[in-house]
């Protein structure tokens, strides 16, 4: 379907976000012809910028991805900014007036897309005022993207998602998560439940473990203001991991449709073993990255505390216990300044359950989904070596795309994904409610047994560039097990 009609409202439309991946994601669905004149876009913030100015700055965050400086100026055209105190009401009237207007203008037919990328504290009174001020319409759909964090416990998190369903139902509102839109992550659906080699094999018949690394080779960065009452937990585990391990564990949909995938996810996360103070000092590892190999450590960074306690690195096993899947242990591992930047699952098959080739050593067979940097599949099995006699060597059939630049560059970004999902109305790629109170409540149970010391960890207790703490590799040990991936 082409040519989607909606006014797109952006709260933070000066920020960061907005500029990286906002404005460029809107650029590539206009230049693939999903939004083309019936669409405009109004970025608010507090600066009094004026729309020439706002349209400037939306052109220089899609430098290069144009040939013709005309396609940038006519898609620039449809940008309108409007200076705006969210807690002042009289703004939103204008705001009114002006989405009036522009709906009249483009002939959008009243459906509205509200993008909160801005600070939480806000997304209440945003929400309320919308209501309040009309600025939703009778005549088309009105939906809510909401960016993360949402919220920093299960307490808070429902206070925000109280303040948003006030105005939004929840099939209304899409909570970003933008792991959901990356094509290797979405494949796993495709991979477990379009092939019958892993649709009958996924299970603890079959399934030894299953490794999720989420490892980023950069520190804080800039945001370690933030990162300091965030941590890799909330960062990273809450949403991203939970999320993956959701797509990883669920049963079967009913059907591929929202509703059906939503509650296979709802109920695989429902089915997570929620850890007691002693097994969270079992089953989770805490880091804190040090200097090392040329880098400064986390407490040297700007912004943070020479003692902070907070973690960059966390390693976990997991414990879905569906009927399927009990007893599989999921180990999750994520952390900056680690070796390197990748994204990759590692689902471990058992070994046969007799191993008549006495002589051999077997491996165990092993999927390997990478998301990133590069989207590929490998599947590692053992075979026998080409040549006389009969030996075994581990072999990998390897599917890589082999995309050619072109290709590589039409590869949608999360964002670009995301934001025509929602125009479109699909929601499974968004984070559920239901799905974040349960992911909140498995975490708040790791954060509360940490800040009681459970563990008694020293940091910081890895060095910059490395695979995190020795922790991590000993809680895989302490199974009988290792990361497969040990770059
Ligand atoms: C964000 C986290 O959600 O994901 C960041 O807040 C992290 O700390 C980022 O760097 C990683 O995303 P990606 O797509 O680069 O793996």
């Amino acid at each position: 379907k082409k040519n989607e009609k909606a006014l797109v409202i952006i709260f933070g439309g000066t920020g960061d976000l907005a500029q990286r991946k906002l404005y460029p994601s809107i650029f590539q669905l206009y230049k693939k012809g999903y939004l083309k004149e019936n669409f405009a876009v109004i970025g608010t913030a507090r600066r009094p910028w004026t729309d020439e100015y706002y349209r400037e700055v939306v052109k220089d965050s899609i430098d290069g991805m144009y040939d013709e400086q005309t396609v940038a100026t006519e898609f620039a055209s449809h940008f309108y900014y409007q200076s705006h105190n969210v807690t002042d009401t009289n703004h939103y009237k204008t705001l009114q007036a002006l989405a009036q207007s522009l709906d009249e203008k483009y002939q959008i037919g009243g459906n509205r897309l509200f993008y909160l990328a801005m600070s939480p504290r806000f997304f209440g009174t945003i929400c309320d005022h919308l209501k309040s001020q009309q600025i939703m319409t009778e005549t088309g759909y009105n939906r809510v993207i909401v960016e993360k964090p949402f919220g920093r416990d299960l307490a808070s998190a429902t206070e925000l998602n109280d303040e948003i369903s006030k105005s939004f139902p929840e099939e209304d509102v899409f909570r970003i998560d933008h792991y959901l839109g990356k094509e290797m992550v979405q494949n796993i659906a495709a991979l477990r439940f379009g092939n019958s080699i892993f649709n009958s094999m996924w299970n603890n018949r079959y399934i030894s473990n299953i490794q999720v690394t989420l490892s980023e080779a950069l520190g804080v960065e800039e945001r370690a203001g933030y990162y300091e009452t965030a941590g890799a937990l909330r960062d990273m585990i809450q949403n991203h991991v939970l999320q993956i391990v959701a797509l990883l564990t669920m049963s079967a949909p009913v059907s591929f449709t929202d509703t059906d995938i939503r509650n296979a996810k709802i109920n695989a996360l429902k089915c997570l073993k929620i850890y007691s103070p002693e097994e969270v000092k079992e089953n989770f590892v805490r880091g804190q990255y040090g200097p090392g190999n040329g880098l400064i450590g986390y407490r040297e960074e700007a912004q943070t505390a020479e003692d902070s306690m907070t973690e960059t690195f966390v390693a976990g096993k997991l414990m879905v216990n569906t009927m399927d899947m009990a007893g599989v242990p999921i180990y999750v591992r994520t952390g900056k300044r680690m070796k390197t930047k990748a994204t990759r699952i590692d689902v471990v098959f058992k070994q046969v359950p007799n191993n008549v080739f006495e002589d051999s050593d077997l491996r165990h067979d092993v999927l390997t989904i990478n998301v990133d940097p590069e989207p590929s599949l490998s599947l590692q099995l053992n075979s026998k070596t080409i040549g006389q006699g009969f030996d075994f060597d581990t072999h990998h059939l390897n599917l890589d795309y082999k995309l050619s630049p072109e290709q590589r560059a039409a590869i949608p970004e999360a964002y670009e994904k995301l934001i025509l999902d929602a125009m479109q109305c699909r929601a499974s790629n968004f984070a559920h409610w239901k799905e974040l109170q349960c992911s909140w409540k498995f975490v708040d149970a790791i954060r509360q047994a940490w800040d009681q010391n459970v563990d008694q960890v020293a940091f910081p207790n890895y060095d910059c560039a490395s695979m995190g703490p020795k922790a991590s590799d000993d809680l895989l040990a302490k199974d009988g097990n290792h990361w497969e991936f040990n770059c």
